[in-house]
């Protein structure tokens, strides 16, 4: 019971993303300010290791002067920002040629740009221009600068409609700017990258030709996904390495809520997790372990990779044999303190962890918004997960957004919006030209499209692997399987663009 009525507020915050910022959640139960994402520090980027890893981004910036909203011509709606988009012509060809474009989701594109070396490893074959747009009121795109989150009045404008309208003027207008208007436009993205990536193709057929979706849980709202499939994804991806491992943190959290919130227990805690500063609940520990086992699982990619932070190939594998091989006698708790030292300290150069940290290294600021508005994913943790059950409630949800912005979420308007329910059956006779890459270590594989809808919407389900994996940079020691779905990837595409240039002729 205990569990539950601390629990709810965090299941219920959710967050899509890559970049869950359930911490938010957990911490806003605690009444401790909001912990996003750590990212990856500065310090980080000095050892070895992120300087092999760290991918060259060979990008233009630009700045295009945005429509504010789209959707209404009252006089304020007029008013412009600057949207912040990269751009690399190197392999572009002739007018004419492909122009690929990345809808950026809720972070600095340069981030997503750095970790989408995809593209520019396709470019070559394709003669592509590649373009990279920043979403509204996330990294340097915001359209009230400093004051963009300061209330409803202004965070109203930051929807996804409003981000893909965004993407159609300024795709049209750098068309035109090229004088290019005939060269077939791809859209790609990963996570709410992705979603937006397909939802643009279903929305504005006109200016894409194709979406590749990658890691896109537009399945995720409404009762379409049972609510639990998360968190019991995230849990199957450490049993399936060892059952051990699965019951060892699975059993932890019990010793966790055993220690007493007292400042000497606080302090103790602290001096064992090796904190930065003495932290000021449980909490604030239970939510530092858990976004390390929900990113590790969502980047347990085949290879090392520096995107939430610095990992070993199979990461959560590293994590387990930590995990199985303590010694006797170590609490359970010690043990998964350990393994998540894994995910926080691979680069070893962390002198103490941050846990209550409130930094927000990529941009990922708005998300919260939109998780309080559009974006109400519920979900749950059921008995079989390695995390302590919890429930969700529409009403205790909409109430904490309800204090937090002044506003009540809109839990139909997704699927009202974009559809979703029965996506197999609307898709078969409607829309064409998306593959939904997913990869089943990733917990947001449960809520994406798994399986072929017709002859060009198409599944492309990588069992090993995790979050947009496809999207990443190839690397020398990439698996088969994954070199196997970037081919047929780029098969498809080329399908579409030679089928457009057929049609036109
Ligand atoms: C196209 O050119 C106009 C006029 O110079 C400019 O304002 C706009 O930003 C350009 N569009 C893009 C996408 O760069
Ligand atoms: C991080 O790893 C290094 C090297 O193993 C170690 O010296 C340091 O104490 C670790 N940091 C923390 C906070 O555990
Ligand atoms: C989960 O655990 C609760 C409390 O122990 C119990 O009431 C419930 O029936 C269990 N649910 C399942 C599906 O086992
Ligand atoms: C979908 O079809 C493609 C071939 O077009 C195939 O390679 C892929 O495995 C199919 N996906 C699923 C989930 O069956």
């Amino acid at each position: 019971m205990e569990n539950q009525t601390h629990m709810a507020p965090f299941s219920s915050l959710l967050f899509l993303l890559l970049i869950l910022i359930n911490a938010t959640v957990i911490l806003s139960a605690a009444s401790v300010l909001p912990a996003y994402l750590p990212g990856i520090r500065q310090s980080s980027l000095k050892n070895n290791y992120a300087k092999i890893s760290k991918p060259k981004t060979p990008y233009e910036t630009r700045y295009f002067p945005q429509i504010l909203d789209h959707f209404t011509f009252n006089p304020q709606s007029y008013k412009i920002f600057y949207q912040k988009y990269l751009i690399n012509s190197q392999h572009w060809g002739n007018i004419g040629d492909p122009i690929f474009v990345y809808t950026g989701n809720e972070g600095d594109i340069d981030w997503f740009a750095e970790n989408t070396g995809f593209l520019l490893d396709i470019a070559p074959k394709f003669h592509a221009l590649l373009v990279f747009i920043e979403h509204r009121f996330y990294g340097e795109s915001l359209p009230f600068g400093k004051n963009s989150y300061k209330s409803a009045k202004t965070l109203g404008y930051l929807n996804s409609q409003q981000a893909l309208a965004d993407y159609a003027v300024l795709i049209t207008s750098l068309k035109q700017n090229l004088s290019s208007e005939a060269s077939p436009v791809v859209v790609f993205g990963g996570s709410y990258g992705g979603m937006l990536g397909a939802w643009f193709r279903l929305k504005y057929p006109h200016v894409a030709i194709g979406a590749l979706a990658s890691s896109a849980p537009i399945l995720q709202f409404d009762g379409i996904t049972p609510w639990s499939s998360f968190y019991d994804a995230v849990s199957q991806d450490f049993k399936d390495v060892s059952l051990n491992c699965y019951e060892v943190i699975k059993q932890s959290w019990a010793e966790l809520d055993a220690i007493s919130p007292h400042k000497e227990s606080l302090a103790e805690l602290s001096r064992h997790f090796r904190a930065c500063k003495e932290i000021t609940s449980i909490e604030s520990a239970r939510s530092w372990l858990w976004e390390a086992f929900i990113y590790t699982a969502m980047v347990n990619y085949p290879t090392q990779a520096n995107f939430m932070k610095p990992l070993p190939a199979y990461p959560v594998k590293e994590m387990c044999k930590i995990i199985d091989g303590s010694k006797l006698g170590e609490t359970k708790l010690s043990r998964v303190f350990a393994a998540a030292s894994l995910y926080y300290n691979y680069s070893k150069t962390e002198k103490c962890f941050k846990l209550e940290d409130e930094t927000d290294d990529h941009g990922l600021h708005g998300w919260d918004w939109q998780a309080c508005t559009e974006m109400v994913m519920p979900m749950i943790v059921s008995n079989e997960s390695m995390f302590p059950p919890s429930s969700f409630s529409y009403e205790d949800y909409a109430m904490d957004c309800s204090k937090k912005y002044g506003v009540k979420p809109r839990r139909h308007w997704i699927t009202t919006e974009f559809g979703g329910t029965n996506i197999e059956q609307v898709l078969k006779r409607f829309g064409s030209n998306i593959i939904f890459s997913s990869g089943l270590q990733d917990p947001w594989s449960r809520g994406s499209v798994l399986k072929n809808i017709s002859a060009s919407i198409v599944a492309l389900v990588a069992e090993q692997g995790a979050h947009h994996t496809d999207l990443r940079a190839a690397t020398s020691s990439d698996p088969e399987w994954l070199i196997h779905q970037r081919n047929q990837e780029v098969e498809i595409i080329k399908r579409w663009i030679s089928d457009y240039h057929l049609d036109l002729n």
